[in-house]
């Protein structure tokens, strides 16, 4: 056996502790060979850009943020944009990429990333190469696993900083806005928020009403709290209005967002007369060390996509259910996304502790 492994688009915290489970697994329990594919699915198509990995290569990387096998979160092989006759022209390169995985050798690919990349590994599969997933994603919204790993520390390093905000927001009496991450589903924010003794929690699946959001943030005040901390999705939107987009993306994949919390913090400084301070987490939630429990999950994932791979169940990815670690079909794994029940039990906790969600 040889397998090819590759990270696609945008990077979480424990794609290295899962390269390294891979590649340590391979030869401890499977004495097989492991080639490296470098800047996600661009690394096979020509010129291919391998590297073998052995336990000697990947030493160290299990505490380390990234990948070190570089990723792209644009390249899908299927929608290349190439100039033909001086004109742009989508062609789908799937033939060349399976091409150069039979040249390598491979007996197929280990496809560790999100929503995305994981749709992309099913339409190859589909076409003919043996294809296994793993999940990954900060944002948690892969249906078919109860976690993806990276989401944990997302959440750490965001409760962390509301844990720094709030200090200085009691200080200087302030509302302060903090916009966190998770594309179009709420849990960074649901988790961050409620770890992290958010008052205001707003997130896409409850659409705000900021009245409600100034009602709440006033009555604090007027009870003798006279700072607030909001936690503000990137996706979250107003009843009735739209997610705030900074950039449609050119390969049609996923809307770059932002904006909202700086919208959201106007809008109350507005009706509160209270002085408002925004905060964009951005990236620090995606960098960083993983935590102990993401560093277990990707190496559980890593474990168990090796043992698919020997067993020759391709076309599969692996999961969490409970603490059991599982599969289910890529192309099950791939449709729709996991959204925050909006009444389910978490929301409803956060509110029994009178966090308001603007409804
Ligand atoms: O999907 C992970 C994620 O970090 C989202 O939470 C965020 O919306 C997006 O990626 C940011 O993407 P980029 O790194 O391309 O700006």
């Amino acid at each position: 056996m040889k397998i090819g492994v590759l990270t696609g688009g945008g990077d979480a915290p424990g794609l290295n502790a899962v390269i390294r489970a891979i590649v340590k697994s391979s030869k401890v329990k499977y004495n097989c060979e492991v080639l490296g594919i470098e800047e996600g699915f661009d690394g096979l198509l020509s010129p291919v850009k391998v590297r073998a990995m052995t336990p000697w290569t990947i030493r160290g990387i299990l505490p380390t943020g990234g990948t070190v096998l570089g990723t792209t979160s644009t390249i899908n092989p299927m929608e290349m944009t190439k100039k033909i006759d001086g004109k742009e022209q989508q062609v789908d390169l799937s033939g060349e990429l399976k091409k150069n995985v039979e040249e390598l050798g491979l007996s197929g690919l280990i496809v560790i990333g999100g929503d995305g990349t994981l749709k992309i590994a099913d339409n190859l599969y589909k076409l003919g190469v043996p294809t296994i997933g793993i999940p990954k994603t900060i944002d948690n919204d892969i249906p078919a696993t109860d976690v993806t790993f990276g989401f944990q520390t997302a959440v750490n390093t965001a409760t962390e900083a509301l844990d720094k905000l709030h200090t200085t927001a009691e200080s200087h009496h302030r509302v302060i806005v903090v916009e966190v991450m998770g594309r179009y589903v709420g849990w960074i924010a649901l988790e961050a928020g409620i770890a992290g003794g958010a008052d205001v929690i707003l997130i896409p699946e409850i659409p705000f009403q900021i009245d409600q959001v100034c009602k709440k943030i006033v009555a604090r005040y007027e009870q003798g709290s006279r700072f607030s901390i909001v936690v503000v999705a990137e996706g979250a939107k107003p009843l009735g209005g739209e997610m705030s987009v900074i950039k449609r993306s050119e390969t049609g994949y996923a809307l770059r967002l932002g904006g909202i919390g700086n919208k959201v913090g106007e809008e109350i400084g507005g009706c509160t007369k209270m002085d408002v301070r925004v905060t964009v987490l951005g990236h620090i939630q995606r960098g960083g060390s993983p935590t102990p429990y993401d560093r277990i999950l990707a190496t559980r994932f890593g474990v168990a996509a090796m043992d698919l791979f020997a067993q020759g169940r391709f076309g599969e990815m692996v999961c969490l259910k409970g603490d059991e670690i599982c599969s289910v079909p890529l192309s099950e794994a791939t449709r729709g996304l996991k959204f925050v029940p909006a009444d389910g039990e978490r929301v409803r906790a956060a509110e029994a502790l009178g966090i308001s969600f603007g409804r």
